[in-house]
Order: structure tokens, then sequence, then C-alpha cells
């Protein structure tokens, strides 16, 4: 089993005297404003769960768009500042960003063209020319700023997500001898008949084709990758060593299914702050007489939550006998709402919401709680030890680590697991009780399968699945690709 320590021994040992640097959009650690106070709060998200564990065990530099209102405050004049704030072990290096730039790069190209050409979440995406000159932009702050740090260094590079196609090409096209760079995609990679449409596809394959090497989370967006290269790019394709070869440079492709730190979050769960937070949730969502079903996501379509909310209001058409007895807590932290989408889907769940709640509430008992605020690390996992059921149903994800997090979280061994098919987490996490979002009967049937579960057969599951996630924990994740990373050699 890897563990943070095997990591730190494997960068210790290998790295050497080459800086080290983690690029992604969305920064660890956002400085805001409380009552005029400088905060420090860690960011959400699955990247940042994932990398900000790695980060601490290998003290390199992230840069990251700076996009907390009071990170230039909080930061020296090069950005920079150390993190985490209560034990600093690595530099996090903020690029600036203009509302225009933000406006054009990240709402309009990464998350109104990409993330809907990713996600089958039947969304149409918009390919705005301007957003993509904007895009082309910002992946050129964020590479001058990388050159800057490298200096006359050489570098392994790890670059995070679709905010930064073109990264790897600009980098290798600045520095050709000095760097050494990883990709690691975060979200489903299409087909190649959804892929085709998109007007910037060849920028967009040859930018990642710079990457030494290039991950997915699992062997079918490998593939779909791979196919997609052979239909537009004049290449050779290396099946054997999954390798796509042109002009004498190649790009590794391989698969990494994301995970948590399973350690680390089963101590801190099992902590007295922990379950004090989770007593103080309990009063203040009055849970302690019902059996708790819990979803917890970020507002985005992909998510499933409209099918989710549907799903138990069929459950309570079919069988009122459960009502008083059950209680669904929907925590939703707003996101990307300046996209007319999710705007429209906060309002479609406030709606939902108000219609379940109307159509099945009784004196006292409303089936329905919807929290919407940031949760801190440790009322997140406050919150995973109160659920008795834990839904996860995306329409499509490249991993999910909510559904992993609640596992780790589950020293008790309480709690059970409903998953989407359609995660990449359903691949691993086979002993959950998987359904489709699609089908609100199969869906409901699962939730009432969950409800049911003998506690003996629950006990059982949830060790089994506790055992994988384990063992398949983001040390691994990070090792594996680090140590494929640390093979490849400078150029001479
Ligand atoms: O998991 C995919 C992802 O895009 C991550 O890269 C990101 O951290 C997360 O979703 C949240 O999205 P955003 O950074 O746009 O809030």
């Amino acid at each position: 089993m890897w563990t943070k320590k095997d990591l730190q021994k494997l960068i210790k040992d290998k790295m050497g005297d080459y800086l080290f640097i983690v690029v992604s959009n969305r920064q660890p650690y956002v400085h805001v404003l409380k009552k005029g106070q400088v905060v420090c709060q860690r960011g959400a998200g699955g990247v940042i769960t994932a990398l900000d564990p790695v980060m601490q065990a290998c003290n390199g530099i992230w840069v990251a768009f700076g996009s907390g209102e009071a990170d230039r405050q909080a930061s020296d004049s090069e950005g920079k500042i150390m993190v985490p704030p209560d034990s600093p072990s690595y530099t996090l290096k903020r690029v600036w960003l203009s509302k225009e730039e933000e406006n054009g790069y990240y709402y309009g190209y990464s998350n109104e063209a990409l993330w809907p050409l990713c996600h089958m979440a039947f969304q149409r995406p918009t390919f705005r020319t301007n957003d993509w000159q904007y895009y082309k932009t910002v992946n050129e702050k964020f590479a001058k700023a990388i050159i800057k740090e490298v200096g006359k260094k050489r570098a392994f590079i790890w670059i995070q997500d679709y905010h930064l196609c073109l990264l790897p090409k600009m980098l290798k096209e600045m520095a050709p001898k000095q760097l050494v760079v990883a990709h690691f995609w975060h979200i489903p990679w299409p087909n190649y008949e959804t892929f085709r449409i998109c007007p910037q596809k060849k920028e967009i394959l040859e930018g990642l084709l710079a990457n030494d090497l290039l991950g997915f989370h699992i062997r079918y967006h490998c593939d779909n990758f791979i196919d997609i290269i052979d239909r537009e790019i004049e290449s050779k394709i290396d099946r054997e060593r999954f390798a796509i070869v042109r002009s004498k440079r190649e790009t590794l492709i391989r698969p990494y299914p994301i995970s948590v730190d399973f350690e680390g979050i089963s101590e801190i769960a099992n902590s007295a702050q922990v379950r004090d937070a989770s007593k103080a949730l309990e009063e203040e969502y009055g849970l302690s007489r019902y059996k708790v079903l819990l979803g917890l996501d970020r507002i985005d379509y992909t998510k499933g939550i409209p099918e989710r909310l549907l799903a138990v209001d069929r459950l309570l058409e079919k069988h009122p006998e459960l009502k008083e007895k059950i209680v669904f807590l929907q925590m939703g932290e707003i996101s990307r709402i300046h996209i007319p989408k999710y705007k429209a889907l906060n309002d479609e769940i406030n709606a939902l919401v108000e219609q379940i709640n109307w159509k099945h509430s009784t004196e006292g008992w409303k089936p329905v709680i919807l929290v919407r605020r940031h949760l801190s690390f440790h009322e997140l996992l406050a919150f995973y030890r109160l659920g008795d059921i834990c839904i996860v149903s995306s329409l499509h994800d490249g991993m999910n680590l909510v559904a992993k997090e609640f596992i780790s979280s589950r020293s008790d061994e309480g709690g059970m697991l409903v998953l989407s098919q359609f995660t990449g987490a359903a691949r691993e996490l086979i002993e959950s009780i998987t359904i489709n979002p699609y089908d609100r009967d199969q869906f409901s049937q699962g939730i009432l399968e969950a409800i049911k579960l003998p506690d003996k057969e629950r006990i059982r599951r949830m060790r089994k699945m506790r055992k994988v996630v384990q063992q398949n924990n983001i040390f691994r994740w990070a090792g594996k690709i680090l140590s494929e990373l640390l093979k490849f050699e400078f150029k001479e």
C-alpha cells in the first residue's frame, strides 16, 4: 500500500535537484475577507482534495489562478505565499487574471465549451471565438509564470485538467530541453463523434500531444483519446506501449484512477472535533429521529441533482410508509454561477425542493433539506458521518471523489453508498448499490434497497469498499504518475 511517506521517499530519492511544479486553474488555498479580516480557506473541488496532500509531501511550487478577493493582500510581490497556513510546506504562486480573462477563459471556453463537450449530460457546448482568444492568452500567462520560476533549472511539470490544454506545447516551445511535462485530465474524455464538433480540436490535440505523459482516470477515456488522435492527427500509434509518436516525440497515454487520502480522512473523521461538529449539525437540522439520506455536490448539471430529488419523490410516492422516517439532506456549494445553465439549475433545484416538500410534508416533518454554504473540511466529514446513505448520482463523472471520501470517512463502518453507474468510481466500488440516474424507478428502488439492507450485509460491503479505497489511495495515484514521470530523461 502506498503511503505519504513512500511518496516523500520517491520524490527525495528520484527528484534530485530538479524543480517540481504543479499547475492548475483552481488554487489549493484562497484568501477571502471576513468581517474585514483576511482569512485563508482551503479551496473546493476534486483536484485540490487530491493534490494538497501530495504537495505537502513534496514541497514544490503550485501555480494557479489567484481568484480570491484577498489573495493579492496575502501574497508577496511575485504572487507567492507558503501554504497550508497551519504547516507551511510548499509555495503557492498565483497568476493574476483580469475580469475579461476570467470570463473568456474560465467561464467561457473552459466551462461553456470544454466542460459540456467532455461530459455526456446532453448540454450543448458553446464555442465563442472570443472565449478561445482569452483561453489562449491565459494559457500563455501561465506558461510565462512557470518559465519565470524555472529560470535556468530543469523541472518536472505536472499540469491539471482541461483549463490548460495549450500549456504543454507553449512550455515545450519556450524551454525545450529543461522540462519534462505530465498532464492529468480530471474529467471524462469524449468519443470521436462528440469531440469532432469542436472548432479548435486540432490546437487542443496538438497542445496535449506536447506532454510526455498524459493521464486519464480510466482506460476507456485513454482509448477515446487514442481513437481521436488516430482520426485527426498524423502520427504513429504504438498500441503495445500505449504511446503516440510524432516527429520523434512521444506521448505516453495511461489510466490512473484518482483517489483520496484514506488514512488521513479516516483519522480526522474519528476526531473529537468532527464528532462534535456532527452532533451540532444533527441538532441544527433536527436529524436525530430519521434515517439520513445524503447528497453532497458542487451544484453542477453533471451531478444529477434534480434526478436525485425526483428519485426521492418517487420513493415517497411508492412508499408513503417512509414519511417521517427519512430525511434527504442535500448539501450543495454554488458553482460557476455566472453561467446561465448553472443559474437555471439552481432555480430548478429550488423549485423541485419546494414542490417535493409541499407534496409530501406532514406536520413537523419535511422530506428534503437543502443546505447551500461553504463547508470546512471538518464539517464535510461531519456530514458524511451523519449520513446513513450517501447518494452519488452523476450523469457522467470522470471519477467522483465524494463517493471515495464518504467511504473513507466511515471508519465506524456505518453508512451505505448508492452510486451512479456513470462515474469512474463505479468501476472500483462494485459493492455499492449502483443506479442509473436516468431511470427514476430503478434509482428510487436502489435507495430503498440501501435503506433495507441488513446490517450484516451492509457492513460486509462497506468493509470491502474501504479496503479498495485504502489500497487505491491518493498516494498510489500520485506515486504511479510521478514514478512514470521521473523515468523520463531531460534532452541534452
Ligand atoms: O473535477 C473536475 C473539476 O473541474 C476540477 O478540476 C475542479 O477542481 C472541480 O471540477 C471544481 O470546478 P471549479 O474549479 O470550476 O469550481
